[in-house]
């Protein structure tokens, strides 16, 4: 989830905590007054060799600084190397220059968790300090039920290191999160529904190349008939007469090169198609990386997940698809780098992609096809098999159960395989409800309706709520005894109640507005207990389990804040906008006052 980024712009507003960063940074408290720029160009050197090693005791001043036309008419200054005491308990180096004292930043950086680094832009270097090293991004100006869903558009969850690969079979990714032999985690197949649905409404246009839609008689000259017994003709779409579609036969067995088209592709990665087998075909994609080496990646017809031989790498799309259209839409680069990571580090897989075009696809077997396209993207498609995902595996009770054990805090909270999150039931009814408003299909509608059941069912009986103090329904992301009641989870749990209540009629929209309200009544009762005066808690195991306090990230903490401006649109309550307000603050260094 995180969201780094670096400011074209050093912001006015981080000025007064560079500053206050500096004041920390002083050894010498009776010095405390304003910052000369001497000092900007002093943190800026102590940078270039934060741990001070291979430093000479007398340095010449910096060659660049903020004013540098200022300086070439003031003398040289001296650093000279000094000792800093901390606390009492350790030093480290520092530089003294006349009457002012200077930490490494690299010190600095650690002791106070904040964040900074040497850019250069317009000719010269800065340095830019960060209290925190995530971003908040600002919603739309309303937010909807169809609409976008947070900062989901910021998100690329498909590409996250946790996410093993898209599964050919499902259509939705396969998590390693707690389990390193993957699994199908709802909260991550949400996410990657809700991700796609919000770039989907989002400025990107979507950009498309037809590489074969059975219509043009030309077009059948483009493809390549390697074998001698190959055969590419136009046939009547038989369940769309308006339609034709490419009728194809080539041998079936992998060695065999089939039928193929030439592309030099090296923008548009998105391979989809409407394809029908009538035998054991499979599809191929060619690709040539950046060094000249080609690789293919083979869909075949079977259900194993994903397999690398040499530079082939394999994927399952079904063992039971033979004799029906399937659409088939596939982020072909993500495919490539999952499938390199089963030989290489992440880093060196990312890399090989990144220089990649697609040469060739090849169509094996005896089928139909139709609508072939390259693509920049497929938002929807990805969209519906998340939709479709959960539809199909919705259990008895409503539930989505994840099939893993998940130790929030070894021996003490911890959850075995099967239990039900409220965040994934949450944020499952967000996207199903979606879907039902883009399709006006109702078994949207029901599986989110029928998604309530768990909000029902304490967590101590298999459900996800659970009291606190004897008065307030908490929906559980982790069902844990004791209970661990985690922020964020809890809030997207709310945001799909609230989603589902808005656009169902007769007594799901009762039961969801009746979770809706206790939910809310809770969090204006419990907001508070979340902020520590400077950032933000992760989750309450500090009161339910006496541990020390677990302190959200900033990028959580910036959730936080994102999930209550999404609030504060659909709820006047001023609690959401200024503790919202109150929280960007402590992003850049603010804190509440003390006695
Ligand atoms: C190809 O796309 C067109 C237009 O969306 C659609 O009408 C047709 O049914 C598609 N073909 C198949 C075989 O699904
Ligand atoms: C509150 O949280 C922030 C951010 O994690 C942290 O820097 C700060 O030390 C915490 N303050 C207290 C009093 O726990």
């Amino acid at each position: 989830m995180r969201i780094s980024l670096k400011y074209a712009v050093l912001s006015v507003a981080l000025l007064p905590f560079f500053f206050m960063v500096y004041q920390w940074g002083k050894c010498d408290l009776n010095h405390v007054d304003t910052l000369s720029r001497d000092g900007e160009a002093g943190l800026e050197h102590a940078l270039k060799d934060p741990h001070g090693a291979g430093y000479e005791s007398f340095h010449p001043r910096a060659a660049q600084s903020y004013n540098h036309v200022k300086e070439m008419e003031m003398p040289p200054l001296k650093y000279r190397e000094i000792e800093c005491v901390i606390n009492g308990d350790y030093s480290v180096k520092g530089r003294r220059e006349g009457k002012e004292i200077y930490l490494p930043f690299s010190f600095i950086q650690k002791y106070f968790e904040v964040y900074g680094s040497v850019e250069q832009y317009d000719g010269y270097d800065r340095f830019e300090f960060q209290h925190s090293y995530s971003q908040v991004f600002p919603p739309g100006d309303k937010y909807t039920p169809s609409g976008v869903f947070m900062s989901f558009e910021y998100y690329n969850v498909e590409d996250r290191n946790r996410v093993k690969c898209i599964s050919g079979v499902e259509g939705v990714p396969v998590s390693t999160q707690w389990d390193n032999s993957g699994h199908f985690y709802p909260i991550q197949i949400a996410q990657y529904g809700l991700s796609h649905y919000s770039k989907y409404l989002g400025p990107n246009k979507r950009r498309i190349k037809v590489l074969e839609n059975g219509n043009d008689m030309n077009s059948l000259g483009n493809w390549m008939l390697t074998e001698r017994r190959s055969q590419l003709a136009f046939q009547m779409d038989n369940t769309n007469m308006e339609n034709t579609v490419v009728e194809f036969a080539t041998q079936e067995q992998i060695k065999n090169p089939g039928i193929s088209l030439s592309v030099d592709e090296g923008k548009l990665f998105t391979l989809s198609m409407d394809i029908k087998f009538m035998n054991k075909g499979s599809i191929t994609v060619l690709l040539r990386t950046g060094e000249g080496n080609i690789f293919r990646i083979h869909y075949i017809q079977s259900n194993e997940m994903m397999r690398l031989e040499g530079r082939d790498l394999y994927y399952g799309i079904g063992k039971d698809i033979q004799g029906k259209w399937i659409h088939f839409s596939r982020m072909i680069l993500i495919d490539f780098q999952k499938g390199l990571t089963l030989k290489h580090s992440k880093s060196k897989s990312r890399k090989i992609q990144k220089t990649t075009k697609i040469a060739a696809i090849c169509l094996r077997g005896r089928g139909l096809l139709d609508n072939m396209t390259l693509s920049n993207n497929a938002h929807l498609d990805f969209f519906f098999d998340a939709a479709n995902y959960l539809v199909r595996n919705q259990d008895y009770r409503g539930g989505w159960p994840i099939m893993v054990k998940r130790s929030l805090i070894p021996d003490v909270m911890e959850l075995d395989p099967g239990w039900y999150s409220a965040m994934g039931q949450g944020q499952a009814i967000s996207l199903l409800v979606r879907a039902y408003l883009v399709s006006k299909d109702k078994k949207y509608l029901d599986a989110a309706g029928k998604a309530l059941e768990i909000f029902e069912l304490p967590s101590d009986k298999g459900g996800v709520v659970s009291k606190y103090a004897f008065t307030y329904d908490w929906f559980e992301e982790y069902p844990t005894k004791p209970s661990s009641f985690v922020l964020n989870g809890f809030i997207y749990s709310l945001i799909g109640l609230y989603d589902l209540k808005e656009v169902a009629s007769g007594p799901t929209r009762e039961l969801a507005e009746k979770l809706y309200n206790s939910g809310s009544r809770t969090l204006k009762a419990m907001l508070l207990m979340f902020d520590n005066g400077s950032g933000t808690f992760y989750d309450l195991r500090h009161i339910t389990a006496g541990l020390p306090p677990n302190r959200a990230r900033w990028d959580y903490h910036t959730v936080h804040i994102n999930q209550l401006l999404l609030l504060s649109q659909i709820d006047s309550d001023p609690l959401f906008s200024t503790t919202a307000q109150r929280w960007q603050e402590y992003m850049k260094g603010h804190r509440s006052p003390h006695n």
